[in-house]
């Protein structure tokens, strides 16, 4: 912020209001998520245990990826962060909303430097969760748009060229 007050308001750069971060902001050009939404039976087919269950999976694989290093030490606790946004988007109670408020993903996603390839690390992760959907209850029939979602959301949540 030191910056900011000696260069003026005018010279400002988002960087200046996001702890943490180094590089500037990338918008992609494709802008926000347009396309369908996951289906909101999913939710009362999987039940919320299994949505646990496929985060807490899906963080292991990033566990073992090459974006490890974005993530907090404990990284089942925080599988249970994105385990909540899921359970809304799918039709639970929105649970996560309650208690960390709007969403804003992609800001709450600019400290983290995500990249293009970061992007593709992390949809392979969750792809190879999902090669086994039956160990979660996940319903096959709506697979295919939740993973175009992924895909959509995903490409909104990069910030860094
Ligand atoms: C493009 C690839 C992505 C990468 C590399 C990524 C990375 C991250 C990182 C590093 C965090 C912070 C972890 C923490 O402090 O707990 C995070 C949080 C989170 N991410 Fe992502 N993410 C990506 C895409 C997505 C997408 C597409 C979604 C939604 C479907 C999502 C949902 C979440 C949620 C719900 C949180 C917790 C936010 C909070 O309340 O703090 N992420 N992600």
């Amino acid at each position: 912020m030191w910056k900011s007050r000696l260069l003026g308001f005018n010279q400002m750069t988002i960087m200046d209001f996001v702890p943490g971060r180094n590089k500037p902001v990338y918008t992609p050009p494709g802008g926000p998520p347009q396309g369908l939404s996951p289906s909101r039976e999913i939710y009362a087919m999987m039940g919320e245990a299994n949505i646990f269950k496929l985060c807490e999976a899906f963080y292991r694989e990033l566990e073992q990826s090459n974006i490890r290093a974005l993530f907090p030490q404990d990284i089942v606790e925080a599988s249970k962060k994105q385990a909540l946004f899921l359970v809304g988007v799918l039709g639970g109670p929105p649970v996560y909303m309650e208690t960390f408020g709007r969403p804003r993903m992609r800001a709450r996603h600019l400290p983290f430097e995500i990249d293009e390839a970061a992007r593709q690390t992390w949809l392979g992760c969750f792809r190879k969760v999902l090669e086994h959907p039956a160990r979660y209850a996940f319903p096959e029939e709506h697979l295919p748009v939740f993973l175009h979602w992924l895909d959509d959301f995903s490409a909104w949540m990069v910030n860094t060229p």
